[in-house]
Order: C-alpha cells, then structure tokens, then sequence
C-alpha cells in the first residue's frame, strides 16, 4: 500500500481519491539533518506538477520570507502532512491526513529538526492534535511526540494569510524569528549560518 525509501515516498495508493488526482507524489525537500522543518498541508496544482512542495505563490512568499533572513529553501526542509494533490485543491480529509501520518513520522524521525513550524491551521491542528487558532496562536511553542520523541512545534500562519492580509506579514514574521532563535538549540551546531 505505500513504499517508503530514505525520506521518500516512492508509491502510495492509500487514498483513492488523492491517487486518482494527483501527477506525482510530492516528497518533502531540504536537508535530510535540517534545523527546521516546515510542515505544510498539502501539494497544490504547481507542486504536483513540479514535484517540490511550496513552489506556487506561498512559496514565493515563504522563499522570500528566508532570503530576507539570509537564507535559502536549501537551509531547511520542506514538507507536507499530505504527499498528493487533494482534488479542486480541497483540505484534506481525516482519513488521508491519518494515511499519510506515518511518512511524515518517519520523516520527523529522520531529520530530528530542532524545531517544527506548522504552516497554517490544518498542519497545526494535525501535529499537535488539537483545534488551534492560528492567528492567536502564531509564534507559541508546544512541545508534542512526534517521531518517537518529544518535540517542540512552533505555530505559524500559512504564508498564504499574508497574501490575503498585508497585516498578517508581521506575525508570520515574528514566527520565522522565532524558528531561527530555536534553531540549533538542541545541543548541535545549528546549520543555519547568521539566520
Ligand atoms: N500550500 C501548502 O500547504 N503546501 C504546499 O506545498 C503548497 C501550498
């Protein structure tokens, strides 16, 4: 039903659904011992194309977001809870988050990030099994298992939000920081540079 090989998942047919919809399954990018791993919700139509999360219009607001803090999307890894394009880009259901969790468990098991940051309210609610608000809840830390141990998960706005709410840039922002303070914490040498 689903092959894993390092970080990627090379077949999956799990959700009919997402199987019919999809070009290609979307694995997470970045660093396999990145400081920070950035969970998003789901492949939208330019990713499923293009086989990289994050590469359509938030993705220009994410990479733009790290240029500004002098990196780029090679510092860090970038992944979704859900590997295939859901259909007329809708949330995905419980059952395909529930189908796909263990790829990204594995993922987070692998990578061992310092720090988690859930972009947007279905990544949150997800990861730290819970309703968040995500406005509200921006830029706060919960510490959560994941991946066979605990971690800390910092909430943040999806870099869509800032798209449609210039005012939501700052929080979004503040949350970034955040995510780079918290880089490298865990003991290890943060591979992050002045970030
Ligand atoms: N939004 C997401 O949540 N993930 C992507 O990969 C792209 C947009």
């Amino acid at each position: 039903m689903g092959t894993m090989e390092g970080l990627d998942v090379t077949d999956c047919t799990r959700c009919p659904a997402l199987v019919e919809c999809r070009s290609q399954i979307v694995n997470g990018v970045g660093p396999e011992d990145a400081d920070v791993l950035f969970i998003g919700e789901a492949p939208g139509a330019r990713e499923d194309e293009r086989g990289e999360p994050f590469v359509g219009r938030s993705g220009s607001v994410l990479d733009e977001k790290l240029r500004d803090r002098g990196l780029s999307r090679a510092d860090v890894r970038i992944t979704n809870c859900v590997r295939c394009r859901p259909p007329e880009n809708r949330d995905p259901t419980t059952e395909e988050l529930g189908n796909c969790r263990e790829y990204l468990e594995r993922e987070i098991e692998l990578v061992d990030p310092d720090v988690i940051v859930t972009l947007g309210k279905v990544p949150s609610q997800h990861v730290l099994d819970r309703d968040v608000a995500v406005t509200n809840e921006a830029g706060s830390i919960e510490a959560v298992e994941l991946g066979g141990t605990k971690r800390d998960v910092l909430v943040c706005l999806h870099p869509a939000a800032t798209l449609y709410d210039r005012s939501q840039e700052s929080t979004f922002e503040s949350a970034l920081d955040k995510a780079a303070t918290m880089a490298g914490a865990n003991g290890g040498q943060s591979n992050l540079g002045d970030f």
